[in-house]
């Protein structure tokens, strides 16, 4: 099989393409009128977010793959349009965290947050920024589940030391949309959002989801989990394309069913290593589902 790099790399420059449709009409009278029509209708629901900002477009086109509900009311800030996990992403990380109490250090206008309260007794919403936060909130009883969320705003730094819980969902700030034009993206990078949040974290439970880019720097994430411990990498599909990565530490969030894990006492002449030196012997399961998912063993130290 690929290697998981190539599988990354061969997937890096691949652009999301819209799938936006125009409705021809036949006779031209009503065609001009239903185009103007339409127009005006477009234009008159768009947010004010979108309005001013035309790049943020393509985020609005997609609005239903990141809330089903959007037109409940669902409300994102600026920087939400284009940090918000996708809802059938978030219900598959979701379903793999499904525990009695859950921190999403990360929160942002609750995204994540909204599809855990439907697997968790108990979720703890943090963000640092009290609009994305109060967004979060108010997104939530539009799914009817604000109840299960407890919701504070403070920074995770700080509040980490405090908080008990049985798994940490992460999904940092990655600094804008612009690291999908880097080959590989980098944990170090991240600074205080990448190995610093994790070591808080991992703290506080052993087991940790963190949600990357797609092209994150997969000998890092390997390295985070630390000697002879595992990692269990999963490409989350959107739009039938690799859109993200969720990196899942800790016994209990890995999934050890699947016939492409790693152990410890995986005999070594069955563990193929790749020239970036780690073991890299996976198959990505089928791609069909929705979401492919594979391990691969801790690296030692080289
Ligand atoms: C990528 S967004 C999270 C999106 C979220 N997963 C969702 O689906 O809606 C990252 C969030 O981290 C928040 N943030 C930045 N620094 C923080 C800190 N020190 N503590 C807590 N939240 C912080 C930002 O305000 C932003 O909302």
């Amino acid at each position: 099989g690929s290697t998981l790099s190539e599988t990354l790399n061969s997937c890096s420059n691949s652009t999301e393409s819209l799938n936006v449709s125009n409705v021809v009409n036949e006779t031209k009278r009503p065609k001009i009128h239903k185009k103007k029509k339409k127009k005006k209708l477009t234009k008159l629901s768009l947010p004010d977010e979108i309005k001013n900002e035309p790049s943020l477009k393509k985020y609005w086109v997609q609005r239903y793959k990141l809330f089903s509900k959007f037109d409940d009311g669902v409300r994102l800030d600026k920087e939400s349009w284009y940090s918000v996990t996708p809802e059938k992403i978030a219900e598959h990380i979701a379903e793999r965290c499904r525990c009695d109490i859950i921190v999403d250090a990360f929160c942002g206008s609750g995204g994540n947050s909204i599809q855990f309260a439907f697997t968790c007794e108990r979720v703890i919403a943090i963000d640092i920024d009290p609009v994305k936060l109060e967004n979060a909130r108010h997104n939530a009883a539009i799914y009817g589940v604000e109840d299960r969320i407890e919701f504070i705003c403070g920074s995770f730094f700080d509040l980490a030391p405090t908080l008990k819980a049985d798994v940490i969902f992460l999904s940092p700030p990655w600094g804008g949309p612009e690291y999908i034009h880097c080959d590989t993206y980098s944990i170090a990078a991240m600074g205080e959002f990448g190995e610093k949040a994790f070591q808080l974290a991992r703290n506080i439970s052993d087991n940790v989801a963190f949600f990357l880019p797609k092209n994150s720097n997969v000998d890092e994430l390997v390295r985070l989990a630390g000697q002879g411990k595992h990692v269990e990498l999963e490409q989350n599909m959107l739009n039938n394309k690799i859109s993200t990565l969720t990196a899942y530490y800790g016994d209990e969030l890995i999934d050890w069913g699947g016939n492409n894990q790693f152990t410890d006492a995986t005999n070594d002449d069955t563990r193929r290593l790749d020239d970036t030196g780690y073991a890299a012997d996976f198959e990505l399961q089928d791609s069909l589902a929705e979401h492919s998912s594979f391990s691969l063993d801790v690296a030692d130290e080289r």
